[in-house]
């Protein structure tokens, strides 16, 4: 088969910014490095954020700065309103992730903003964008359920989609950010719009909080999905969606994929020692559950 799945490594993001311990640039770097080195083809590295609201982010624009200047990876960094679109261009980001929401309850929460402003705010940036030679992901949080307004009416999702992908978004992500979907909900909403917009621009973002984040995976992938959001050793927890757990763990999707045939330019003995990294760094990251399976067999294999 040997088809491509591209997967976004956004631990140094998603994952980092919800850890009791927060990580020195230097040691953010070296995560993004490890990353890098096991052939992850996308990193978001970052989010540019008030500082205030998440201490974890600040330095974003030091850490794009000593990033190596023309490698293949795609380093992408998260933005929340158009002042963090500013930031991130000054600092020399070339692709920017803008957060709507499928749910007023958590644009409120996350922001301070309507889903009209955020959506407003986004078509702006995405407008600016392309003088700026800006490539602008749309990731819709909440997009199965969120924390405060309950479960969320797909067709709200199915506007905003149609939406950005009329405006030019270069992707657009439906993020599962509480971990709250199942792979049947998956599976009917990726499969609509795939037969509605190709998948040519969509991709996934899965929380595992209920150990169905491999088989939300797995439904995407079924309907055509062929990028996904992970994070490394399962790092992760949005800090303004109470109960969420981390990303499903790019080793866990690396491996699946992998053995299905896919093709995801990931060395997995590579990935591994990321995944240590990650782990040694913050103390906290569970680890997928594919180390304690690749692990041994991967030490034959170089034994
Ligand atoms: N980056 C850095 N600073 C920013 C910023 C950005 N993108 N947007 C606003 N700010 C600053 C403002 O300049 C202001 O600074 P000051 O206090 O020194 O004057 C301060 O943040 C508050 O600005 P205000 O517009 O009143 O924002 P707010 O208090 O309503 O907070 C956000 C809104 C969006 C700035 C803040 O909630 C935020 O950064 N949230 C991030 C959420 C996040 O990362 N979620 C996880 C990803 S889903
Ligand atoms: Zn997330």
């Amino acid at each position: 088969m040997n088809e491509f799945i591209i997967i976004t490594d956004v631990g140094p993001r998603d994952g980092l910014q919800n850890q009791p311990r927060i990580l020195e640039i230097d040691e953010r770097l070296s995560l993004i490095a490890a990353l890098a080195a096991a052939g992850i083809a996308s990193i978001e590295v970052g989010s540019f954020v008030s500082p205030k609201a998440v201490p974890a982010m600040a330095g974003t624009d030091r850490l794009f700065d000593l990033l190596p200047k023309g490698d293949k990876v795609d380093y992408t960094a998260l933005i929340p309103n158009s002042k963090g679109y500013q930031l991130a261009r000054d600092a020399g980001v070339r692709s920017v992730n803008m957060v709507l929401y499928a749910s007023e309850g958590m644009a409120q929460k996350n922001v301070k903003m309507s889903m009209r402003e955020a959506q407003q705010i986004t078509a702006e940036i995405l407008a600016r964008s392309r003088a700026d030679g800006m490539a602008v992901i749309a990731t819709v949080a909440v997009a199965f359920a969120c924390p405060i307004d309950g479960p969320i009416d797909p067709a709200v999702v199915r506007e905003a989609v149609a939406r950005f992908m009329a405006l030019g978004a270069d992707r657009i992500v439906l993020a599962d950010t509480i971990g709250a979907a199942n792979p049947m909900q998956v599976r009917q909403l990726t499969h609509d719009l795939v037969s509605e917009h190709g998948a040519s621009r969509l991709g996934c973002h899965f929380h595992d909080t209920r150990a169905m984040g491999m088989a939300n995976v797995f439904a995407a992938v079924e309907s055509g999905i062929r990028y996904f959001d992970a994070s490394i050793a399962g790092l992760g927890g949005c800090p303004f969606a109470p109960g969420a757990s981390g990303n499903v763990a790019t080793e866990d999707v690396a491996m699946m994929l992998d053995q299905m045939g896919f093709n995801t330019g990931v060395d997995l003995d590579a990935l591994l020692r990321a995944s240590d990294l990650a782990q040694q760094l913050t103390g906290t990251a569970p680890g997928g559950r594919a180390k304690a399976w690749l692990q041994p067999w991967l030490q034959k294999k170089a034994g």
